[in-house]
């Protein structure tokens, strides 16, 4: 994804992190505060246009008006080849945040849990499938100090379900009564309460 702007002047790490204050941890020193905000702004609502297009929601649920509101973080993948030297395009993110939900178990009891949840995953449509969606997802999970079977994940499509299956092993084997889907290990070192 292009934006009219350098990429590398605003996003400078290979991937950034934010959080509700837009505000990536390492900030470049030469962009003023106004124009900063406001291309990572733009970049936040256009990556996630880009993800509800190719999920054909009728609506985006990553903007930058949304992230503010929330206690969400967005992981966002910049492309660092020497091919896109240029002013630089944003290859993808993962939207990640925690959530009170009730789980079914093996026995069929309701358990309430507070795991990480997987909100929003979205890779180019022209870069899917070259290991771009692993490398999100395993920065977030060292990131987050987690296991892939302690998440949750929000309506998964049949890509993310093959994603997780291909890279982590992860099967869903409890059918919820909510959108979420959880995996195998889900309950394992877990205190849920019935
Ligand atoms: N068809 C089926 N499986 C796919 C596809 C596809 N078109 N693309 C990726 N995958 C899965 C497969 O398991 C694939 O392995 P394979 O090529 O051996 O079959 C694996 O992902 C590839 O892994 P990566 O290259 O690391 O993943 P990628 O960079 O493609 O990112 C992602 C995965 C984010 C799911 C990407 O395919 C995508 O953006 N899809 C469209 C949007 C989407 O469905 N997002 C998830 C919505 S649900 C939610 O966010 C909670």
């Amino acid at each position: 994804m292009e934006f009219p702007f350098d990429i590398h002047k605003v996003l400078v790490e290979k991937i950034t992190m934010l959080g509700p204050n837009l505000r990536p941890a390492r900030r470049p020193f030469s962009a003023s505060r106004v124009d900063f905000q406001h291309q990572i702004t733009m970049i936040v609502d256009e990556i996630g246009k880009a993800s509800a297009k190719a999920q054909h929601l009728t609506a985006p649920i990553t903007s930058a008006s949304r992230l503010q509101g929330s206690d969400h973080r967005l992981y966002i993948l910049k492309d660092c080849s020497a091919k896109n030297a240029g002013k630089g395009t944003v290859i993808g993110f993962l939207k990640v945040g925690y959530k009170k939900l009730f789980v079914l178990d093996h026995h069929g009891a309701h358990n309430e849990v507070e795991p990480l949840c997987v909100l929003d995953f979205y890779v180019h449509e022209a870069l899917q499938r070259h290991g771009h969606g692993k490398e999100l997802f395993q920065y977030m999970l060292q990131q987050e100090h987690l296991h892939p079977s302690q998440l949750a994940v929000d309506r998964p499509s049949e890509k993310l379900l093959s994603f997780l299956r291909k890279h982590y092993s992860l099967r869903s084997t409890i059918p919820q009564v909510n959108n979420f889907v959880v995996f195998e290990g889900f309950f394992q070192g877990r205190n849920a309460s019935a």
